[in-house]
């Protein structure tokens, strides 16, 4: 039996998994079992970094064995039935007190779920988000736990050691209770789709309207970087757009296939707020985007659909990619304040008590959607926590009121050019729709009481009206 010697454990040793491990040996005090289901992984890990000394085990028994007490666990492995495979294991082996945490890509129900079949053995389950792919797992992700508060004075100082830093702050907070860590975590995703669809959309506009070549708009990009729209996702998409293809000489991005896959975290972002009655249209669209992308059939067969009979030309391709860079960013605007509403949402309805603010905190750095603007956000709900929506916040409403009027010209633009974008479009709509004296939704009840006695309120008096509103009814 091994000794007790490690001060934490990693289970799913894949790429995410070795590299927390790493990342968790990296820092001084920690020592590291490593578990995984076929040992040769185990093996090779340990072969390749005998630096990280690594407490080796070949059994989930041995892991436990081997860790010190309370004693706490990373799952890193494929979410979803592994995952509860994984947990019932460590629940045979584990005590009271010990904690098993999932890094996975877990549903936020499935966390929920989870955590509720665990907390009578006294063993704390806590599903945590982390984002920032392989190279953040190693060097510093972006970490959104949930579960239990108590467990977090066990795991926080961890967690704390390993997240990547902003502003001299760990990118960690106890986000809430049970599944609050993974639902974060997926409307993080979701975020993310809204923004790489705009950014597409911005490349799609700027190169049909201007000739200019990927190169070209990569330096566009380049310079967007060092503004209010510097972030990750930007800096990358320069990097992406210079890139050549060495067999053919041509962009990269000409031979990549226009067909844009997804691991579904976008979908539930979607279907949650469905299911919440929150309208995240930015984030459908990106989700939708992605889907219309792959219909490779249905897209061939469409080919022949006439467009626009006037030519499209842009007069002065100066401002027209200023516009459109005021367009990203009021649309960008949109998608950050849909989800967040969701999370609003979210913790309304899960009885979450969910800093805003600190979640717009940790995602400063170590996630995909790692921005400047995120101190803007911290700041909106610095300043008034209850906040209705984001873009209410007087940062943001300054922002899209100066850029609306180019906003509104891309999209008129988009639509006569005959060019989707659906993001850009949507966005705008949103606004519209908010910020609206009255909409035309009036009618849409007159409708359902017509059809259904649906009843309906009226703007004049208190109470629920229905009509009869022929004489046969
Ligand atoms: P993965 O391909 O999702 O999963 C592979 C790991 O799961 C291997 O260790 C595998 O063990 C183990 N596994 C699969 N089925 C199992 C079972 N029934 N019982 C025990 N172990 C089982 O690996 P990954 O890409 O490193 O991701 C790990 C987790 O992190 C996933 O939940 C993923 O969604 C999440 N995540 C990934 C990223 C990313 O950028 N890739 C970012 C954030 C979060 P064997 O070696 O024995 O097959
Ligand atoms: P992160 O938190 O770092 O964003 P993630 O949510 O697991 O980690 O994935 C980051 C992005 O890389 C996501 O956009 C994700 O997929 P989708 O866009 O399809 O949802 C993508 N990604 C991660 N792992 C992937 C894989 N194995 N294959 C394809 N895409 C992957």
């Amino acid at each position: 039996m091994p000794q007790a010697t490690a001060t934490i454990g990693v289970v799913g040793l894949a790429v995410m998994g070795s590299n927390l491990a790493r990342n968790l040996a990296s820092r001084e005090g920690n020592t590291v079992a490593v578990y995984n289901r076929t040992t040769a992984k185990t093996d090779e890990l340990i072969a390749e970094h005998p630096e990280a000394g690594f407490v080796r085990t070949t059994t989930v028994q041995e892991l436990a064995d081997s860790l010190q007490r309370p004693r706490t666990a990373i799952i890193m492995v494929k979410a979803g039935a592994a995952t509860d495979a994984v947990i019932d294991e460590l629940t045979e082996v584990f005590e009271p007190g010990d904690i098993i945490v999932d890094g996975g890509n877990a549903l936020f129900t499935d966390t929920i779920r989870r955590e509720a079949a665990i907390r009578d053995t006294g063993i704390h389950f806590v599903g945590c988000g982390i984002s920032g792919g392989e190279e953040g797992a190693l060097n510093g992700p972006s970490l959104m736990p949930g579960g239990p508060a108590e467990s977090y004075e066990t795991l926080g100082p961890i967690l704390a050691s390993i997240a990547a830093v902003a502003e001299d702050e760990p990118c960690v907070t106890h986000v809430g209770t049970d599944g609050a860590g993974h639902f974060v975590k997926m409307v993080h995703n979701g975020i993310e789709y809204a923004d790489m669809q705009l950014i597409a959309e911005a490349y799609d506009l700027i190169r049909r309207g201007t000739g200019k070549s990927p190169a070209e708009i990569a330096d566009v990009f380049q310079e967007w970087n060092s503004g209010e729209l510097a972030s990750y996702l930007i800096e990358i998409t320069a990097e992406v757009l210079r890139q050549t293809d060495e067999a053919t000489g041509e962009p990269l991005v000409d031979v990549i296939l226009d067909a844009a896959g997804a691991k579904g975290t976008g979908a539930w972002t979607v279907q949650t707020a469905l299911d919440l009655g929150v309208p995240v249209s930015g984030i459908a669209e990106a989700v939708f985007a992605r889907s219309l992308s792959s219909r490779l059939g249905q897209r061939e067969a469409a080919r022949g659909l006439p467009g626009p009979s006037q030519e499209w030309t842009v007069d002065d391709p100066e401002t027209f990619v200023e516009d459109v860079r005021q367009a990203l960013f009021a649309s960008k605007i949109v998608a950050y304040s849909q989800g967040f509403d969701e999370i609003a949402a979210g913790a309304a309805e899960h009885g979450w008590d969910i800093a805003k603010g600190d979640v717009a905190k940790i995602w400063r750095a170590g996630c995909i959607i790692r921005a400047q603007f995120l101190g803007r956000i911290t700041e909106a709900y610095a300043d008034d926590p209850d906040l209705s929506a984001l873009l209410l916040a007087p940062y943001f409403r300054q922002a899209l009121g100066e850029a609306q009027e180019a906003w509104r010209r891309v999209v008129v633009t988009a639509a006569q050019a005959g060019i989707p974008a659906p993001g850009f479009s949507s966005s705008l709509a949103y606004y519209d729709g908010l910020r609206a004296e009255q909409l035309p939704t009036a009618l849409i009840q007159g409708q359902r009481d017509f059809f259904g006695a649906h009843t309906y309120r009226r703007t004049d008096r208190d109470g629920v009206f229905h009509t009869l509103w022929s004489g046969d009814r």
